[in-house]
């Protein structure tokens, strides 16, 4: 069922809004007639032969449903593995291939903090990994990741600048946006590694992209794997908590890039990192947060976002679908306790 809708008017035909993007409830069926082109969004998969096999049977039963379903293009927005581990970006690269969709015009990626820098995963790499990073080399870590989809940038364009981000690649009717949010390793600003930003030269390629007319005639769509919204949004004030969300888990600086986003006509933002999925509004721009999709905790359901562009308008949506494999611990316990909540026992009985 579809949690949240969001419905934002495509360029050249209808007119931008002033007002913030309304989030509305619509119709779940898709049209019969005219078919739309459909995105989907998936994020933070994690795949790690060594510590999460089960995220490799999620990623497989999302792709398989997305793609039974219709899906023109598949959107991974960071976080494909959970260790940097080569042999897992080339078990992601193999998943891809094998479903048909390891090509531009189906498969866009970028990458996320762990497909460059890697996690703790047990209790004893939480001691060991803020060292560990610092060993990590941050460029031919994002090398590896590039070559790994390599097939998936083919054709796009490049700013002036030829840095691999941003890049742009105009699928169906959109002009998808692939930023680089991970930054270097840095003992002030990114210690962890999980801190991020889009840094001046993508700002300066994204003006250059703007002004050569890279997306004209399309629906410019952001492809990036940091979130824009807070952790404690929703959460009783913590002062704790809010420092080390800032230290630890913000994307710096932006308000700035959401400014310059919104400058340069962009139409929604895609993204991953906080593992939740969400649709959710920042000063008039629509957001998907994909990284629910399989690392929702607790994981009751897979997820993925679908954002379809029909007759000028695009309409997300997120789907869930159950875990299969999880037939006997977590689906068992909640059907069990839809069918309680759902019984008629529950209603008052009649005196006879
Ligand atoms: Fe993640």
């Amino acid at each position: 069922m579809p949690m949240s809708w969001s419905r934002i008017a495509a360029p050249g035909i209808a007119p931008r809004s002033a007002t913030p993007t309304p989030l509305v409830a619509g119709p779940e069926d898709r049209p019969s007639v005219v078919r739309p082109y459909r995105i989907a969004h998936v994020s933070d998969p994690h795949l790690s032969r060594q510590y999460y096999r089960e995220h490799l049977k999620s990623l497989k039963i999302l792709l398989r449903t997305v793609l039974e379903e219709g899906a023109d293009h598949v959107v991974i927005s960071g976080d494909m593995v959970s260790t940097a581990d080569p042999d897992d970006l080339y078990l992601a690269r193999e998943v891809f291939a094998k479903a048909g969709v390891l090509d531009a015009s189906r498969l866009t990626v970028v990458p996320g903090n762990h497909d460059v820098f890697g996690g703790p995963h047990r209790a004893v790499d939480v001691l060991s990994f803020p060292s560990h990073i610092r060993s990590i080399d941050y460029h031919s870590h994002h090398a590896m990741f590039r070559d790994a989809f390599a097939e998936t940038f083919e054709g796009a364009i490049r700013s002036a600048s030829g840095a691999p981000y941003p890049f742009v690649k105009r699928v169906g009717p959109f002009a998808l946006i692939g930023l680089n949010s991970i930054p270097p390793w840095s003992m002030r600003q990114n210690i962890l590694g999980t801190n991020g930003i889009v840094d001046d030269a993508q700002i300066a390629g994204l003006l250059d992209l703007a002004a050569s007319g890279a997306w004209e005639d399309r629906l410019p769509v952001v492809v990036v794997h940091h979130h824009f919204n807070d952790l404690t949004d929703d959460a009783p004030s913590n002062g704790l908590w809010r420092k080390i969300e800032a230290r630890t888990m913000r994307l710096r600086k932006r308000r700035k890039l959401l400014r310059i986003l919104k400058e340069i006509g962009v139409r929604a933002v895609l993204h991953g990192h906080i593992h939740r999925n969400e649709v959710y509004d920042r000063s008039g721009l629509a957001f998907l947060n994909g990284a629910g999709s399989i690392c929702d905790d607790p994981v009751r359901r897979l997820k993925y976002n679908v954002v379809d562009c029909k007759e000028g308008s695009l309409v997300a949506k997120v789907r869930t679908l159950d875990i299969p494999y999880q037939e006997s611990t977590v689906n068992r316990v909640l059907r069990g306790r839809r069918v309680f909540a759902s019984s008629a026992s529950l209603e008052p009985q009649p005196q006879s």
